[in-house]
């Protein structure tokens, strides 16, 4: 069986995918805050789940709680990097900025250096972790959830490279959704917004196919392309 953890893993894209990998003879190891829901996850099938509850902004007690969970595992052979927060903060609230910072970024990197890490001794392994296609273009009303997405992926196009350099079998996947219906889904104007279990589906055909950079849906591709190509005079005032 192959051995995957899967950090936030209580709700959305993280326990859909959870739900796929136990599907295809994965063992998971499933983390996030809120022990309870782990708790039930792990209750549908007791012998393929590994539960540690911890919070990722909390870069001290991660490593322990990493090691911990792949020796219950027995190995490890993808990490996927779910977690993550995000607010519409019109008010520029610093509290909301400093969590979407201590969670996307400061916690988002502890995460994939020791996998990274982890992966270069063992001289392979697979980093998956979810951006979004906010990274591409800043946001007047998240500011700092679009900033944080950008940091994502350029975190990982630098992992990335840094595994090229060194000749390593690490693969580095980053998954840009757009829309996706979980919690973490606000604001106005939503649409082509996916289910939860066709997001977890293509991401999963992504992890088998080592994708570099996947869009989830797939047509967000399209968007993703707009986006980028708006000049920098009309995007000011959308
Ligand atoms: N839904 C969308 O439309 C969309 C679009 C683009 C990108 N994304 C990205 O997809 C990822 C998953 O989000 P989702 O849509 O599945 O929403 P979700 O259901 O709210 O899931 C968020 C997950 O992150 C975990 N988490 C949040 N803060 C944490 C912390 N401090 N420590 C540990 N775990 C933490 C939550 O677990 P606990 O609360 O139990 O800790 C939960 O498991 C996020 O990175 C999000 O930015 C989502």
């Amino acid at each position: 069986m192959k051995k995957a953890i899967i950090i936030g893993a209580t709700s959305g894209i993280g326990e859909g995918l959870a739900k796929i990998l136990t599907k295809n003879n994965y063992k998971v190891g499933i983390t996030g805050r809120r022990t309870e829901l782990l708790e039930a996850l792990k209750a549908q099938k007791p012998n393929d789940y590994f539960i540690s509850s911890f919070d990722i902004s909390n870069t001290q007690i991660i490593d322990e709680k990493l090691k911990t969970l792949v020796s219950k595992l027995g190995g490890l052979d993808l990490l996927v990097l779910s977690s993550g927060t995000g607010d519409l903060n019109e008010t520029l609230d610093f509290s909301i900025e400093k969590r979407t910072i201590d969670t996307n970024i400061l916690g988002f990197t502890y995460v994939a250096d020791w996998a990274f890490n982890y992966f270069e001794k063992q001289q392979s392994g697979h980093l998956v972790a979810i951006s979004s296609i906010a990274g591409l273009r800043g946001n007047g009303v998240a500011p700092s959830y679009n900033a944080s997405k950008a940091y994502q992926i350029n975190y990982l196009e630098g992992l990335r490279q840094k595994a090229s350099k060194l000749k390593l079998k690490i693969i580095v996947t980053d998954i840009r959704p757009g829309f996706v219906d979980t919690a973490m889904a606000k604001g106005e104007g939503q649409f082509w917004v996916a289910s939860v279990n066709k997001a977890s589906e293509q991401i999963f055909k992504a992890i088998q196919k080592k994708k570099k950079v996947v869009y989830v849906t797939k047509r967000w591709l399209i968007i993703s392309l707009l986006l980028k190509s708006i000049p920098r005079i009309v995007y000011d005032r959308l």
